[in-house]
């Protein structure tokens, strides 16, 4: 059999903005930890990625920019580039789409599809702005919302409620463009029948791997199945992007998330252009009993990635699929939702800019934080607190031991020992124990993507460490058994060794300064524990890795923050949704809402928003269907009062009657809680 190959992908940002510490959290550190640790691991692995560069996105930014959309990525193209090099994400390559390769890959990869008959030609209505000459992507669409009536909702998605629309569902039309009122007119566009490629047996076959997947990953694939799949158009009427292939159609490009995973074959191209071997790529694209395909995204990629990419790859044929999307929830910042529009962000260039030589400080506490299994968030202070307790504290301040003595006690040579101490036997036995657990632990980890838990296990190597020079006290041994004492500081700098070798994957820079104040940072070791030092080695002078970061370090941060915020207070999106028009108390008094006990909760199967609820309204006992079911679990809820709307009609949600709704309040983060009284009251009582 040959070797296995490992072609890691993360998701090609798009080159409108710089990228945040949600971003690195969320795709970018997770993908880098992963590549080097399978390479730390001797295996053979292509880790690629590069700027996505068409889309709506683009040209939306260059319009508000007052540039071209070349301008634009252009610019973050070079800013986002550098911010991952400096911050050391180890791209094999990090491409562009707006590469001659990747056009050609791109058009010659819906060509194929094209000429197989896999796209339905179909002429829908589309919104043309007359004075701008142009049909209108959804993101081009202005309107009023029909959930909430916020009257500037997007043709895709209101940001107020947060409701997917289709641009037709809007009131009250018009262009971001001209501000002008669009009118309809047909178009003609190339779908993909998502529902007829579901059935098909190749997918169905594939769809067996994603029952493996992370929960939250199956969750969203599965919701997606369940809730029937459409057309989905593959060109667009736009001018920006990469042209369709076909004879006489001109002014319109594929979509954007057509060409964009595609975008990871051609990187891997190119990087073997670049090699002069230019067939490699199929090695890697093409090797079904070989190839470990992972793509490292955020949940917003999911449906691409599991469901749209892999049924283009199956459509063409010859191409792998994918093993692995262990897809991440999202980072928030101080409890908000991270906005690039408000500017509510850590930027990653900036970080590296107000914290040089500080990058393992930011990947350990993101790897720490990381969304894995929901939405995580990162504040300041959490971030100084696990620097000052946990990187200083522990790692660094065991490292800084067992050298500064090597030095005080040897003159920094590393010192031989043959001892065999029974005095020392049970510490010793305990310290290698405790590491070699640990070490299995976080090996388990890294190969499940859970790098919080192996990190975590990186972290209780070094608590072991602290915990045997405790046990042994060589500053007090050396004294009363200097053969003894060489043994302890041994076992130390040999730990030391082992601690800079099993972190690289996730501290390189921290790995890489301990090797260099052992004096082997030129030397590699296989990964793992088995390694040493020889006797008689003279190590470099002892440093401390980390420094504490002071407190008023934190507050720049968070003034900035703030600072920033406001600058932007003008953008119209925020968090708060915006006061409705006035009514009066009549209206008010026609809502009857009472205050009610949850009494039965169960998720409404193959949802992934609504439970299903019996409440005691005092009045009666109800059935009520509530969107609440991503927020709170079943089990939890039942027991809770909460007020209830129930003189609302009652209306059919997945075939069930809902007779009433449950008030909620949603944070700016979109969580949403209960509104219920201070103290237990009657059900029934009357909310006014
Ligand atoms: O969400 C995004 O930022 C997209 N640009 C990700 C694309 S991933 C891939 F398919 F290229
Ligand atoms: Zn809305």
């Amino acid at each position: 059999m040959n070797k296995k190959k490992h072609l890691v992908t993360a998701a090609l940002p798009y080159a409108n903005g710089p990228v945040h510490i949600g971003h690195m959290a969320g795709c970018y550190l997770p993908a880098d930890i992963y590549a080097r640790y399978q390479r730390a691991k001797g295996e053979d692995v292509l880790f690629v990625c590069g700027s996505d560069e068409h889309g709506v996105a683009i040209t939306i930014k260059a319009k508000k920019e007052g540039i071209t959309p070349q301008q634009v990525v252009d610019k973050y193209n070079g800013i986002i580039k550098d911010a991952f090099a400096n911050f050391g994400i180890t791209f094999d390559i990090y491409s562009r789409t707006s590469n001659p390769t990747h056009h050609e890959t791109a058009q010659a990869f819906f060509k194929d599809l094209y000429d197989k008959g896999a796209f339905e030609e179909k002429e829908t209505e589309q919104y043309y702005d007359v004075e701008a000459q142009q049909f209108l992507a959804d993101r081009y669409i202005i309107g009023t919302c029909p959930v909430c009536s916020n009257p500037n909702a997007y043709g895709d998605q209101c940001e107020n409620c947060g409701t997917s629309l289709d641009p037709k569902e809007l009131k009250d039309v018009r262009s971001a463009l001209s501000d002008s009122k669009p009118e309809l007119r047909t178009s003609k566009n190339w779908f993909l029948n998502l529902g007829d490629l579901a059935e098909k047996p190749e997918f169905k076959e594939y769809s067996k791997r994603v029952e493996g997947w992370k929960s939250n990953v199956k969750g969203q694939f599965n919701s997606w199945i369940n809730q029937g799949l459409h057309a989905r158009a593959m060109t667009r009427d736009l001018d920006w992007g990469i042209k369709v292939p076909i004879e006489g159609v001109e002014g319109k490009v594929l979509y954007v998330w057509f060409d964009a995973p595609i975008g990871y074959i051609s990187a891997t191209k190119e990087y073997f252009e670049q090699k002069g071997t230019v067939d490699e790529w199929k090695n890697w694209w093409q090797d079904q009993e070989n190839t470990n395909l992972v793509h490292f995204i955020g949940k917003d990629n999911i449906v691409f990635h599991t469901l749209i990419f892999p049924m283009m790859l199956l459509e063409h044929g010859g191409y792998v699929l994918p093993t692995q999307v262990p897809a991440n929830e999202f980072l928030n910042l101080e409890g908000q939702k991270i906005s690039t529009s408000r500017n509510w962000a850590i930027w990653l260039h900036e970080y590296l800019e107000d914290f040089p030589n500080r990058t393992d400080e930011l990947r350990y506490v993101l790897t720490s934080i990381a969304p894995e299994t929901k939405d995580a968030d990162f504040t300041w202070r959490d971030y100084q607190l696990k620097v000052n307790s946990e990187l200083v504290a522990i790692l660094g301040n065991f490292v800084n031991r067992a050298l500064v003595l090597t030095h005080k006690f040897y003159e920094g040579v590393v010192p031989t020992t043959n001892g065999e101490f029974a005095e020392l036997a049970a510490p010793t036995n305990d310290l290698h124990q405790e590491t070699k657990r640990a070490f299995d632990a976080m090996e388990t980890s890294l190969q499940s993507f859970k790098f919080r838990e192996a990190q975590a296990e990186l972290m209780n190597i070094a608590r072991a460490g602290n915990k045997y020079m405790g046990d042994t006290e060589p500053w007090k041994l050396i004294k009363q058994d200097p053969e003894q004492t060489a043994f302890v500081i041994k076992n130390c700098l040999d730990l030391c060794l082992q601690i800079a070798n099993v972190a690289a994957p996730i501290l390189p820079a921290t790995a890489h300064r301990i090797k260099e104040q052992l004096n082997v940072a030129d030397k590699t070791y296989a990964f793992g524990l088995d390694v040493s030092l020889e006797g008689g080695h003279t190590i470099n002078k002892a440093e401390h890795l980390f420094k504490n970061i002071d407190d008023k370090e934190i507050e720049k941060q968070l003034e900035k923050l703030e600072a920033n915020k406001k600058e932007n207070a003008v953008v119209t999106e925020t968090t708060v949704a915006p006061a409705k028009p006035e009514i009066v108390f009549d209206d008010f008094a026609k809502m009857d809402i009472r205050i009610g006990t949850i009494l039965e909760a169960e998720r409404v199967p193959k949802t992934d928003k609504l439970m299903k609820l019996l409440v005691d309204t005092g009045v009666d006992k109800r059935t009520v269907v509530s969107g609440i079911a991503q927020h709170f679990e079943a089990a939890d809820i039942i027991g809770k009062q909460v007020s209830i709307l129930i003189n609302l009609a009652p209306r059919k949600l997945k075939g069930i009657e809902s007779q009433g709704m449950i008030l909620m309040a949603e944070d700016a983060s979109g969580k949403l809680h209960f509104v219920n009284p201070n103290d237990e009251v009657e059900n029934g009582s009357g909310v006014s």
